[in-house]
């Protein structure tokens, strides 16, 4: 089965409703590995000191607290309640929304530059977002996005996902959704964004490593911090959950370093330029 104009409201809904409830678990799960790619976007999308830049899911808001540590001026942006509530928590001297990446509540030609640190993977229809982000953008200005790098063995997601293939029931439950790595192929980057109008696009992969002291660590992430994978887990049977964790606990065992395990999961940055 594909994605199609009648699973947008059902997956739309599971998202949001997903998001409200693992906006806490994300951040304590997930918050230290997905600011790794933060400063290596803003730089891509070359903001200096000075720059009106919208972060755009920004959940708790780290790349937006980037940002402003290199002299922009920030404004998140996210659909769920719960993320925006966590950001202005943690970074109360920043200006957080509630607002749609599909619909942005913004004039033309409003920022400098627009982020997207792996939302789009989130979006029913990424293309709209790819529109917005050129519509408030100023001429010259760039957006910038990451996605999580497509599942290899040995890294993060591989190991989750091959392990899932492995001793997981198929998941009837979960709505139908758009491809989860669909941005981490720099070809379908590039029809989006050169649809969207945007030229000088770039692709590149960041590294980013994830320090675990528990072998279980990065299970417990999937499991309990995101939302796919969590309702992708959630909805096996306990026997095959437990299978999955020892699975995934083997593999992380194998990437001890000193005391730590550290878990390659790279990141996917793209990037283009609105057109003046
Ligand atoms: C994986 S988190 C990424 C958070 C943060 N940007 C980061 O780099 O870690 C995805 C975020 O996208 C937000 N999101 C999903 N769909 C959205 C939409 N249509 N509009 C705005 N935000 C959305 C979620 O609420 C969540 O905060």
């Amino acid at each position: 089965m594909t994605f199609s104009t009648k699973d947008i409201e059902p997956f739309i809904a599971f998202e949001k409703n997903g998001w409200e409830k693992a906006a806490g678990a994300y951040h304590d799960h997930w918050g230290a590995l997905s600011a790794q790619s933060a400063l290596p976007m803003l730089d891509l999308a070359g903001i200096k000191q000075g720059a009106l830049v919208l972060d755009v899911a920004t959940g708790a808001g780290y790349i937006a607290a980037a940002a402003r540590s290199i002299g922009a001026t920030p404004i998140g942006l996210d659909f769920s309640g719960a993320q925006v509530e966590l950001a202005r928590k943690i970074y109360p001297d920043i200006e957080f929304l509630e607002g749609d990446a599909q619909d942005l509540p913004f004039d033309d030609q409003t920022f400098d530059s627009v982020v997207m640190g792996f939302g789009m993977n989130h979006l029913p229809e990424p293309e709209k977002a790819a529109q917005e982000a050129w519509r408030v953008l100023k001429p010259g200005g760039a957006f910038a996005f990451s996605v999580w790098a497509a599942p290899a063995a040995g890294e993060g997601f591989g190991i989750v996902l091959s392990a899932i293939e492995r001793h997981g029931v198929p998941n009837a439950k979960l709505p139908e959704a758009p491809p989860y790595f669909r941005f981490a192929d720099p070809i379908e980057v590039k029809a989006m964004l050169t649809a969207a109008g945007f030229g000088e696009i770039a692709t590149v992969v960041a590294s980013q490593v994830w320090r675990h002291s528990d072998p279980d660590e990065m299970f417990d992430a999937f499991n309990k911090g995101a939302v796919r994978a969590t309702a992708m887990l959630q909805s096996q049977p306990e026997n095959a959950r437990a299978k999955i964790r020892d699975a995934v606990r083997a593999e992380v065992r194998e990437l001890m370093k000193g005391e730590d395990y550290l878990i390659p999961v790279p990141a996917s940055l793209s990037v283009g330029f609105k057109q003046s």
